[in-house]
């Protein structure tokens, strides 16, 4: 039997390896002010690295929604609330087919991929997908085959479901998504595009004419609150319900984040979308006045700087800008960018202020 005293040293020894490789994390709570302000280690900073895209978990609507209880239970037992489906409805209105709530969107793929594929079954799946998509395929047994990112070329003819999303979170690219239809169902992660792009918020695929067999959607970024959905045909819901394990063996989403979420939605509208656009359109070709290069297509807005990546990201926070340095693993080494994410609530004088920083820190 291990001593007491290494009966901990496996672990030790992996923090140990971290730490070696540097690729220690650690957390530092952010104490928010407002949408885009808060105070971090005693200092105030502009936060440019929030995915509250319309500033909506400041809205007046949905701060006062957050009243009601915890579950207490899964929803088979005594976990269902009206609150449920009073969002599920909304949901189901939104996109003329049925969704179900899920926790976390991590959890939502985790319950769709698992619920659709078995195994002997293949998925192809985007390169840079979210770690999400990653280990529900995983857990799913499903075979898979890895295709470029947002060129997939020729999808496998025996391919059961493909898997994409609608804007990735750390390139910030949208992809062409008639690229990955075929005969095989379509899944797309809208997880950075819901309430924000296409119409009425609908995320990336809807903004380009084409309805996937599945969507998944979160309300922890544009929407404000917490939680997450499913949209797919009439017989995905009564599946889930009946045989999706992430949904049946865990306690129904609380009250106050369901609530909360229903008024996100509500006030996620075109003229929070308008102001959003215009402020990407101020800080990229502002980006480009400073002759920086960013990648992506929309509110995420990565800038590349390798090496420097952490040491332009401390030159930021010491002037009060506050935007993450993205280091491997999460990207490949040499692709260490910071990424910063953009919301209606930016005043463009927060936007002029980070830009004059970034010429001085650049
Ligand atoms: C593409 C994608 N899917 C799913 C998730 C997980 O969503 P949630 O934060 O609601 O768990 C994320 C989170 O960043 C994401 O980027």
């Amino acid at each position: 039997m291990a001593s007491p005293s290494d009966r901990y040293a496996t672990l030790n020894q992996r923090l140990a390896d971290i730490a070696q490789s540097g690729r220690l994390r650690s957390l530092s709570p952010l104490t928010m002010t407002g949408p885009t302000t808060g105070i971090r280690s005693g200092q105030a900073v502009t936060v440019f690295c929030s995915n509250d895209y319309l500033g909506l978990s400041w809205h007046p609507d949905v701060v006062a929604a957050w009243q009601g209880r915890g579950a207490g239970s899964a929803r088979l037992i005594s976990g269902d609330r009206p609150a449920h489906h009073a969002l599920e409805e909304a949901l189901t209105a939104h996109y003329g087919r049925p969704a179900t709530l899920l926790s976390s969107g991590y959890h939502a793929n985790l319950a769709l991929l698992t619920t659709l594929l078995q195994r002997g079954d293949r998925v192809a799946s985007d390169a840079l997908n979210h770690a999400s998509i990653i280990d529900g395929i995983r857990l799913s047994r499903a075979d898979k085959v890895i295709l470029p990112h947002s060129t997939p070329g020729d999808i496998p003819a025996d391919t059961t479901l493909a898997v994409t999303e609608g804007l990735f979170s750390m390139d910030g690219d949208i992809p062409t998504l008639s690229d990955w239809q075929g005969s095989h169902w379509l899944m797309v992660d809208e997880a950075h595009a819901f309430g924000v792009l296409g119409p009425g918020g609908q995320g990336a695929a809807a903004a380009q004419g084409i309805e996937p067999d599945f969507i998944v959607g979160t309300f922890g970024k544009a929407i404000g609150a917490y939680g997450s959905f499913v949209v797919g045909p009439p017989s995905l819901r009564p599946l889930l319900i009946s045989a999706g394990r992430a949904f049946i063996f865990t306690t129904g989403l609380p009250e106050p984040a369901a609530a909360a979420a229903l008024a996100g939605l509500r006030c996620a509208n075109d003229g929070l979308r308008e102001k959003l656009t215009e402020n990407v359109v101020r800080f990229r070709s502002g980006l480009s006045a400073l002759g920086l290069t960013a990648l992506g297509d929309a509110h995420i807005v990565p800038v590349v700087l390798g090496a420097e990546t952490m040491a332009v990201a401390r030159s930021l926070l010491s002037a009060g800008y506050y935007a993450a340095g993205i280091r491997p693993p999460t990207v490949a080494p040499g692709a260490e960018r910071i990424r910063f994410t953009l919301s209606a609530a930016h005043t463009a004088a927060q936007i002029d202020g980070l830009l004059d920083a970034l010429n001085d820190a650049c």
